[in-house]
């Protein structure tokens, strides 16, 4: 994986998170498949270069949307690319973040913060706006690299994120990484 800690990845280390090996360590279809359906909106906070965006494009199918954010306009640029060589590019909607504000309108069905919340400044904010634009029984994904977020770092994000009115549900496994459910009651 690539050389990103508390610091924001940067685009120019993109490739590493976008390689074929990476579908057998983080396949997006065994870590987000049981959580998305056809025709949901789907959001992928931090989506870097799409490694999970295309995947869950394919899941929302032609009705459904996938928002895409990112604040690095490098990475989105990378994934409306690769979006279109795909041909998935009309079920995404890529969308430029600030560090401190979201600022999407889309209510979802499903959001995945995938190896991002450590590179958040304030997480209570962001997770406030997260939840604040899950639908009722919407679920929020959370998955932190082991190797740069220790357990009390993972669990100061959990209560965090419980502070916000989401409740936990599990805490799925995944690969080098510490992962929780959370739902939207
Ligand atoms: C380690 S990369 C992970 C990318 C992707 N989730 C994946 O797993 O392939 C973290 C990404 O989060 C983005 N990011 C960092 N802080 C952010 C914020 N406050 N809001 C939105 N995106 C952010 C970075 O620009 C970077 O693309």
């Amino acid at each position: 994986m690539a050389n990103c800690s508390t610091d924001v990845c940067s685009y120019k280390r993109a490739w590493a998170l976008d390689t074929w090996v990476r579908n057998y360590i983080h396949n997006p279809y065994k870590i987000c498949g049981d959580y998305i359906k056809e025709g949901q909106i789907a959001l992928d906070l931090g989506c870097g270069p799409g490694f999970f965006s295309l995947s869950m494009a394919e899941m929302v199918g032609e009705k459904g949307r996938v928002v895409s954010v990112d604040i690095q306009e490098e990475m989105l640029q990378m994934l409306r690319d690769k979006s279109e060589r795909a041909g998935l590019r009309s079920r995404i909607i890529p969308h430029k973040s600030q560090p401190d504000k979201i600022g999407i309108s889309e209510m979802v069905d499903f959001a995945l913060a995938f190896y991002m919340v450590h590179e958040v400044p304030d997480k209570k904010s962001f997770l406030s706006e997260v939840a604040s634009h899950l639908k009722p029984d919407g679920r929020l994904l959370i998955v932190e690299p082991k190797f740069h977020v220790s357990k009390p770092d993972f669990d100061s994000t959990l209560r965090v994120a419980l502070s916000t009115g989401l409740k936990q549900i599990c805490e799925p496994k995944v690969l080098f990484s510490r992962a929780v459910l959370l739902v939207k009651v």
